[in-house]
């Protein structure tokens, strides 16, 4: 395979063609290199991943992202980026880091940052959970262009002199160097302003100051075409020249939409990384969304030279292992729920794990177990494979025909086909666990088996609210698995994460569907990339929506309420219930000890349930 053979970027030696993308995690404190983040990307390294480059760090204390961000502003950050650099490097993988500048999207929640931008326009300051608010920066003078320049050039001399093999400068995303690019945000009318040769003049500057240093450069540009920030096709391709020109030593295409979550297609900014490839003859990285199986064949293809798989490699750190063993369904897919992401934009900024991931110590036991679970859902099915693993003799009494629990319904749509991969990896991974399907948990049941201890991973059901005349309505479980069909006019009540992916499954069908929410607005439990698509696709499929909405009765094909103390009613053929769900439960007496994971003990998402199970798993 092509993709696990070597390749250079300048001198640099990089073991296979597959990249870590730099990837925030908020492990740094204070800007510092902690012992979590050695042992972070470490574990890459150890997992034979060709480059590794650590997570954007700051060059100016005024621009960072993150209460947890890394920082590279001053030498006293040098004992830990050394240690980060040799971790990496003595396990055979190449050392990169990002330098990072949000320029005027500096979040003034981190101490000590300072919107500055190429001119005095508004910024949406991120890291602020769902109210992300707009504020103006402030305009550098061209002496503080120059100094920020100096700023890179001592950036990269640290980073040289820790033992880094290369750098990635992030000119993508909307930071400091896009807002340069963009004449939308560049307004200024000296030499960094105005000509396309002005506002890429600063990016110039920076790469001839990082390349005097004496160390390889990667420029992690924007490829989305079309272009956006009033910046043309044709200077994207322009740009990415002229850096070649300028001596760069590889271009990372990243673009507009980076975080793609599961609505969105799969490798969408590829197509900006073709057309630079065409344009340029230094070695080119793809990146977003790319699954193992694309990463293969691109590569293969020689459509481009290296491919960074982020959030594929979180969810499955052996991931270049199992592809060398020729495992590659035993990699645990990234369902793009960007659960990672989502808690590091959180308004108290988390650090991002992933959701499927949870990294528990798997040890064996010296004295094996009899266990039985009751549910084969998420929780029931996690908790078996660990403790399988560990070498417990697990049974699975599941009363459904398959295993998956709500998984199933909740990956069922054409846009969830990311969360079904999930969901036939886990299957995939029960090999030592004895399922029993259509079988009920009785007491009876259980004794026959024997067990020593029980796991009760039952789930949840829909938790209907008590309306007159709601008992006429259908559940979006059972429209979700076709157990129900829906008229043609069809009315969702509740706009959350279930009835908003049930309104648009019903709208692919062809259903004219309307959402009724009590809250202000519709889907506001989804990560932001997550929702912003998701809310595009509703649009697009004629999905309405009323927010606010007050239920008081159904009758007569009719839902009545209020919004705002004025009355509406609603027409439709089927009335969908999807206004949350309770946990399940379970009537059964045992005589053994039992505990009790995922959503019935309380609803939540995969993530909850995926770590509720591996604790318990890891330490029974
Ligand atoms: C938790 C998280 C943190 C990220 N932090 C950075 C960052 O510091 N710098 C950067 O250029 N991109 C960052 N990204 C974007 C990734 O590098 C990558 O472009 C994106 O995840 C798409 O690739 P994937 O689909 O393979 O995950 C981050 C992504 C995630 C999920
Ligand atoms: S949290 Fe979700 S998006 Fe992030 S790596 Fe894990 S599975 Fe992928």
């Amino acid at each position: 395979m092509k993709i696990l053979e070597s390749c250079y970027i300048s001198d640099v030696r990089i073991q296979n063609r597959i990249v870590l993308p730099a990837m925030a995690m908020n492990l740094a404190r204070d800007g510092y290199v902690t012992r979590e983040m050695i042992e972070h990307y470490g574990k890459f390294a150890r997992n034979n991943v060709g480059l590794v480059i650590v997570e954007g760090a700051a060059v100016d204390p005024r621009g960072k992202d993150l209460h947890g961000g890394l920082a590279i502003y001053s030498d006293k950050f040098c004992i830990g980026l050394n240690e980060l650099a040799e971790e990496i490097k003595y396990n055979g993988s190449a050392a990169g880091i990002q330098f990072l500048h949000p320029g005027g999207c500096a979040t003034p929640k981190v101490e000590g940052n300072e919107p500055i931008a190429p001119s005095s326009v508004e910024y949406t300051m991120f890291m602020h959970g769902k109210k992300s608010f707009k504020a103006k920066a402030r305009e550098l003078s061209r002496e503080e262009i120059r100094s920020l320049v100096e700023m890179f050039a001592e950036a990269a001399g640290r980073a040289k002199d820790c033992g880094f093999d290369l750098v990635e400068i992030n000119a993508a995303h909307g930071w400091l160097f896009s807002q340069f690019l963009s004449p939308n945000t560049n307004k200024r009318s000296d030499e960094y302003g105005g000509s396309f040769e002005n506002r890429i003049r600063f990016s110039l500057e920076v790469l001839e100051a990082v390349k005097s240093v004496g160390i390889p450069v990667i420029f992690r540009i924007d490829g989305s075409f079309p272009s956006y920030g009033g910046v043309s096709d044709d200077e994207i391709l322009k740009y990415a020249v002229e850096l070649e020109k300028a001596g760069v030593d590889c271009l990372h295409v990243s673009g507009g939409f980076a975080i793609t979550p599961m609505i969105v297609k799969r490798g969408i900014l590829l197509s900006g990384a073709f057309k630079i490839k065409s344009a340029v003859k230094v070695p080119v990285i793809g990146v977003g969304g790319i699954s193992v199986e694309m990463a293969v064949d691109l590569i293969e293809k020689g459509k481009i030279d290296l491919v960074a798989l982020g959030r594929a490699l979180l969810a499955d750190p052996e991931l270049v292992i199992k592809l060398s063993e020729k495992r590659i369904k035993d990699i645990r897919p990234c369902t793009r729920c960007n659960d990672c992401i989502d808690r590091l934009f959180s308004s108290r900024q988390f650090i991002a794990k992933c959701s499927i991931n949870p990294e528990v110590k798997i040890e064996k036991v010296e004295k094996p177990k009899k266990i039985v679970v009751i549910g084969g859902g998420v929780a029931g099915m996690e908790f078996a494979r660990i403790a399988s693993i560990r070498g417990h003799k697990v049974t699975i009494i599941e009363k459904d025909q398959q295993l998956g629990g709500n998984l199933i319904p909740a990956s069922i749509s054409s846009f969830k086909s990311d969360l079904r991969s999930y969901l036939e990896w886990l299957k995939g991974q029960l090999k030592n666990v004895e399922v029993l399907l259509k079988t009920e948990a009785t007491s009876e049941k259980i004794k026959e088996i024997g067990p020593e201890l029980v796991v009760i991973a039952v789930g949840s059901e829909h938790d209907i609210p008590n309306i007159p005349g709601i008992e006429t309505s259908l559940k979006a479980v059972d429209v979700l698995t076709g157990k129900v069909k829906t008229g043609k006019r069809v009315v969702i009540l509740g706009g959350g994460r279930i009835g908003c992916e049930t309104a648009l499954h019903l709208a692919e069908e062809g259903k004219e569907v309307t959402i009724l929410e009590i809250l202000s607005d519709i889907a506001l439990d989804l990560e932001r990339n997550y929702r912003f698509a998701l809310l595009r696709e509703l649009r697009n499929k004629n999905v309405k929506w009323l927010c606010n909405f007050k239920a008081e009765k159904v009758a007569e094909r009719k839902i009545f309420g209020s919004i705002d103390g004025k009355k509406v009613e609603v027409e439709f053929d089927s009335l969908v219930v999807a206004t949350g769900m309770k946990p399940r439960k379970i009537d059964i007496k045992l005589e053994v000890p039992t505990y009790y994971i995922g959503d019935c003990v309380k609803p939540r998402n995969v993530g909850s349930a995926v770590y509720e199970a591996a604790n318990l798993a890891s330490r029974i």
